[in-house]
């Protein structure tokens, strides 16, 4: 008997490279002692740096991982407790966890928000509340490849991507908003809003104050959605600062005008607090009929009681988050810091960046061509040969090929020294790809990796 459409299908979006990487990965890790030659994973957006300070929190809060509240034993209420509306003492330590992580700005108010497991679950539902199949949401390029998945597979709705270019740093501009738009009407695709991630994944980069009042503009004028995903809103380690949708809301006093019903939001603890297997996400919206939606649909993939117990009591205890956030951030700051001059040292650019796990790296110059078959030629070598899964930026959809997410935070430090030593080995010797005719190109470089390097000169978009 043959399976659903839906699962005999290819729509899943999962056999991109970015995935292929990973499997890659699997069949031949890295290990300092067990496997020195192996593949080492910079294809994981995962944060390590930080864990010590996980565990030394359990260490000495051992009664809320044995089920225990002062003592006393809250097994049975947890292992009972299925309400999808969530904990409210879960709720309530979340909402202050993320006002102290963005310095109280924002204030969430805990019944306007919904529990899921993590962003993957929340954007998904977002989607199935806002876009009937066929319906259109248009997103900036280049972005998490994730999100073919997440945002398409189930619910039917469409990417339309809005094509960002390095001319301004893969900034959102005015015209590439108009210009997706027009590509969805002329594709027969009705546009039910912009998806933005703010941090960018892949960038690095938080959105500007001006990019968002772009976006805010568009969404009022073409009466659409907004939804944010602010995953990596507590993983911003330099200036600028991260600027929330809900702050340009209330900056631009928008309270009581429409858009504030088609605002919404997406967080989950898996980057900022380095939790991607707690699966802890959720939605937050001013829309009520959303919320209640949203909140039924939630019951397809709840947080388990148990986890939400035992996060109440950490978001709570202030002093360690405060320290968290200070220590994560330094630490965050110098692991970049480290893999940017890294690639300084062998001629490699990185996008000027701020925030995220990961490096958005220029190796246009080491294309045999200026073609995403190069990009992808060149990928392979760095996987096979160097022996380092990086994601190329294809599979974010990136317009231009030659660009690569590269992650630095889920690693020792010392396992990124070797990755490190391994491309500049890579770089030093032959270093290009495609057999001889690249040594040539390393002595004449090509017009075009010029003409587009002025990606990372903060320029503001032209036509806003
Ligand atoms: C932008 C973005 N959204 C969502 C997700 C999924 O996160 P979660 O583990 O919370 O499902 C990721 C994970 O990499 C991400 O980068």
């Amino acid at each position: 008997m043959s399976l659903s459409r839906k699962a005999s299908c290819d729509s899943h979006g999962q056999d991109s490279s970015y995935f292929l990487g990973w499997q890659e990965y699997e069949k031949n890790p890295y290990h300092q002692l067990h496997n020195p030659k192996g593949i080492i994973q910079m294809g994981l957006a995962e944060n390590q740096l930080s864990f010590d300070l996980l565990e030394s929190w359990l260490a000495s809060n051992s009664d809320e991982f044995g089920f225990k509240t002062n003592g006393v034993s809250v097994f049975k209420e947890l292992a009972l407790f299925q309400d999808y509306h969530g904990l409210a003492a879960f709720k309530n330590a979340l909402v202050e966890f993320i006002a102290t992580m963005r310095g109280n700005k924002i204030k969430f108010d805990p019944n306007k928000l919904v529990l899921t497991a993590g962003s993957t679950s929340a954007n998904e539902i977002l989607m199935f509340c806002l876009a009937n199949p066929g319906e259109a949401f248009l997103l900036p390029t280049p972005y998490y490849p994730g999100f073919d998945r997440d945002l398409q597979w189930r619910t039917g709705a469409k990417i339309v991507p809005i094509h960002c270019s390095s001319i301004n740093g893969f900034r959102v501009t005015k015209s590439a908003l108009e210009q997706a738009y027009n590509r969805a009407q002329m594709l027969n695709l009705k546009v039910k809003g912009v998806f933005v991630t703010n941090p960018s994944n892949p960038l690095g980069t938080t959105m500007s104050r001006n990019e968002l009042n772009l976006l805010m503009d568009f969404a009022i004028n073409k009466n659409v959605h907004i939804v944010s995903d602010e995953i990596y809103s507590g993983t911003v380690f330099d200036s600028p600062n991260f600027i929330s949708i809900a702050e340009v809301v209330s900056h631009r006093k928008l309270e009581d005008n429409n858009i504030n019903g088609r605002v919404h939001i997406v967080y989950s603890l898996s980057k900022d607090l380095g939790l991607p297997g707690f699966r802890v996400g959720m939605i937050y919206s001013n829309n009520e009929t959303l919320v209640n939606a949203a909140t039924k649909m939630s019951s397809f993939g709840l947080i388990s009681s148990q986890t939400q117990h035992l996060l109440s009591h950490m978001l709570f205890d202030k002093q360690f988050v405060c320290n968290y956030i200070h220590v994560n951030e330094k630490r965050l700051r110098k692991r970049k810091d480290m893999m940017v001059a890294g690639f300084r040292d062998v001629g490699i650019r990185c996008l000027k960046s701020n925030a995220g796990l990961f490096c958005w790296v220029d190796m246009r110059h080491l294309l045999s061509a200026y073609t995403f078959e190069a990009e992808k030629e060149l990928w392979k070598k760095v996987l096979y040969e160097v022996g380092l899964n990086i994601s190329a930026g294809s599979s974010c959809h990136c317009s231009e090929p030659g660009w690569f997410r590269i992650c630095f935070a889920n690693m020792s430090e010392k396992t990124l020294s070797v990755a490190m030593q391994r491309i500049r080995a890579f770089v030093g010797s032959s270093g290009k790809c495609g057999n001889g005719r690249s040594n040539q190109r390393s002595t004449v470089k090509t017009k075009w990796v010029f003409k587009l390097a002025s990606y990372d000169d903060d320029r503001e978009p032209e036509d806003r």
